[in-house]
């Protein structure tokens, strides 16, 4: 595994895969790697011929100074499990090499509509910084895919709608969710989580999964009885919800009768931990 920190070294590597005609696959990351992370990576072997991860805790995205600080960083751990699953390259810049001239640019990248609205409302400007970077990174690498986890669904839709739009020649793969047992969502935030906190956390999922249920089952109550119910039921438990309701799945857009895919999307905080999960389901009208 080679370890690039500039931008030059790395522009003489993607030139040489090219002119050997090589698939390129990236799988962007932050760091403090874990299972989720590690999906991806498998899946990349699997459809590219060289594979990228990067790792880069990219400060335009964090709403508050107090997150970013808080970002678990593992370097030394996650280089040992990237060459442990044998990929190719680490680029790891450093935010001098990535923002040269400091983070408050000329230069954005957005995607309003999806930006703006559930998380992108509670964390202004947080998919601005994410579209950036990610645009930065596919300038840069020019991977012909690249690998994103549903775990962040709406994260996951902008970066599709970003590639479309601005004809990026790049095939997005998502990659499931994945679960400990219990159903609690990999999360590198997870270990922010005291030991009640990490116990409790996999309500979250069930919940999720047992409001679907009962909206599937469908007897009679109205879908917005059945969100309140299961908000209580979060907030009993000592959960605070900031997000969860049902959405399209293919928009985003509110629930409406008339929506076949949909999909519950939740942020809530447990402590001073914001967790984010979701599920899709199919309502046949
Ligand atoms: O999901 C993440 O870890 C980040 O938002 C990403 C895609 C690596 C961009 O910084």
């Amino acid at each position: 595994m080679h370890i690039i920190k500039t931008i030059d070294s790395l522009y003489k590597k993607i030139q040489f895969f090219k002119k050997k005609q090589k698939k390129i696959g990236l799988v962007p990351t932050m760091g403090n790697l874990h299972k989720g992370h590690i999906k991806l990576i498998l899946l990349a072997k699997k459809y590219a011929d060289i594979v990228i991860v990067s790792i880069f805790v990219n400060p335009i995205q964090f709403d508050s100074a107090l997150d970013l600080k808080k970002y678990p960083q593992t370097f030394l751990e996650d280089c040992l499990i990237l060459k442990k699953e044998k990929i190719d390259i680490l680029f790891a810049p450093d935010i001098s090499e990535v923002y040269p001239d400091g983070i408050k640019m000329h230069t954005y990248i957005d995607v309003p509509k999806l930006s703006k609205t559930i998380e992108g409302k509670s964390r202004p400007g947080h998919f601005t910084g994410v579209t950036t970077i990610i645009g930065k990174l596919f300038n840069l690498i020019q991977p012909h895919f690249s690998f994103f986890g549903e775990k962040d669904y709406q994260q996951l839709l902008i970066v599709k709608t970003l590639v479309k739009e601005l004809n990026y020649p790049i095939n997005i793969i998502s990659v499931p969710t994945v679960r400990l047992e219990n159903g609690l969502a990999f999360s590198s935030r997870n270990k922010h989580l005291n030991d009640l906190e990490f116990k409790k956390a996999p309500f979250l999922y069930k919940i999720i999964k047992k409001t679907i249920n009962i909206i599937i089952q469908n007897n009679g109550k109205k879908i917005y009885e059945i969100i309140c119910s299961s908000k209580i039921s979060l907030r009993k438990k000592g959960f605070l919800v900031d997000i969860f309701d049902v959405y399209n799945s293919e928009t985003l857009d509110v629930f409406s009768k008339k929506s076949k895919n949909n999909i519950i999307l939740a942020s809530v905080w447990l402590g001073k931990t914001r967790l984010i999960d979701n599920e899709k389901f199919i309502l046949l009208n």
